[in-house]
């Protein structure tokens, strides 16, 4: 099975990830803006885990067509506005 983690790098997200890989195919997807590369370093060398580090605003890039674990708060998934707007 292939999983597309976002917050993946989190507290939550990262225990997501544990108990996925690496039995499957996992994609964290994370800004890292709470979360830690160390949360999940001890899967980088699993042929079958990849970090995208990326915002979920820009998700249509990732264009991911799995199934998709979230766990970023909500708040932090709005949309910024430019200074002045
Ligand atoms: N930690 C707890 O005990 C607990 C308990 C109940 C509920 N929750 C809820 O679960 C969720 C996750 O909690 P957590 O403790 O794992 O938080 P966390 O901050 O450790 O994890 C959130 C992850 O999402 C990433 N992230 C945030 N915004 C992002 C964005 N725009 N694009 C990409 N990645 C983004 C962060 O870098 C981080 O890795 C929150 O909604 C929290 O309120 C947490």
């Amino acid at each position: 099975m292939e999983y597309f983690v976002t917050g993946g790098a989190g507290f939550i997200g990262s225990f997501v990830v544990d108990r996925l890989a690496p039995r499957n195919s996992v994609t964290v997807y994370d800004n890292l803006s709470t979360g830690k590369e160390e949360f999940i370093a001890h899967h980088f060398s699993e042929k079958y885990f990849r970090f995208v580090k990326g915002d979920l605003l820009d998700i249509r890039q990732a264009a991911p067509r799995r199934c998709v674990v979230t766990t970023p708060s909500a708040h932090s998934c709005k949309p910024r506005h430019k200074e002045g707007h």
